[in-house]
């Protein structure tokens, strides 16, 4: 666990470790995530790559692979509010990385199902996540993985919970009904095969899941409580999300 002042810190260390296992190659194939937690620490990713030399920014490219963990359903790179979109705006774009080094599901494919399945086979073929990279939902949700959520999942097609919808809202006018209803997300069984995970935590809004997070025991209706059970995962926290997990506890 490591504790930050806040959000622009734990993007700036979150950024570091990123930078220092793709240079090192531990994190390939690297797993991304989108949302709002995300963006700050891409921000300072891309303003890390560009100070580098160019040999090595060139060869960041030539190596990059990375898989995203979800997309949602029926939404395509050309709207904005799809996670391919946004991969294109925070790194796709300012890294200038081939669009083909860059995988997510596909929210267009007329079978979603048979989509999520290929989806997961590509990645297994690829060998699996090296580091994976998480944010968490404020139902405790990693990837799209709703409660309840078995640790032995795999990618799949999904409904989305009334709150995951409602906490997209933002990117849909503010009208949780005219977001997205469904999305493909790799499984638990595929995150916690990943070598090693990052979960990045900011803001006052996820102290509650967060407290419940560090304090209860693995629980399918707290999908990322199965994290504890990894061997090398990282929980990297600004002090506004942390706030109620270190509280005194009542006597
Ligand atoms: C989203 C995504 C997750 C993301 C999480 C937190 O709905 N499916 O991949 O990490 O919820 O989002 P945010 O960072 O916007 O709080």
């Amino acid at each position: 666990m490591r504790a930050l002042a806040d959000e622009q810190a734990v993007a700036d260390h979150v950024a570091g470790v990123l930078l220092e296992a793709m240079l090192d190659g531990s994190a390939w194939p690297l797993g991304l995530a989108t949302g709002r937690t995300m963006e700050p620490v891409y921000a300072a990713l891309v303003r890390r790559v560009a100070a580098l030399e160019q040999h090595q920014q060139q060869g960041l490219r030539q190596r990059w692979l990375s898989f995203n963990l979800d997309e949602s359903v029926g939404l395509g790179a050309a709207d904005p509010g799809s996670f391919h979109a946004a991969m294109h705006r925070h790194l796709l774009e300012p890294l200038q990385l081939a669009p083909s080094r860059l995988r997510l599901p596909e929210g267009l494919a007329v079978d979603p199902h048979a989509e999520a399945e290929r989806y997961g086979a590509a990645l297994g073929a690829a060998g699996g996540i090296g580091l994976q990279l998480l944010g968490l939902g404020l139902n405790g949700h990693v990837g799209f993985n709703e409660p309840p959520a078995a640790a032995e999942s795999r990618c799949h097609c999904l409904h989305l919970s009334a709150a995951s919808r409602r906490q997209n809202a933002a990117v849909f006018g503010g009208d949780p009904a005219a977001g997205p209803a469904r999305a493909i997300t790799l499984g638990l069984a595929e995150i916690l095969a990943a070598r090693r995970i990052l979960l990045v935590v900011t803001g006052a809004a996820k102290a509650p899941v967060l407290r419940a997070l560090l304090r209860q025991r693995a629980t399918a209706e707290l999908p990322a409580s199965w994290l504890q059970g990894h061997p090398q995962v990282e929980v990297i926290a600004d002090r506004a999300a942390l706030a109620l997990a270190l509280a005194e506890q009542p006597a």
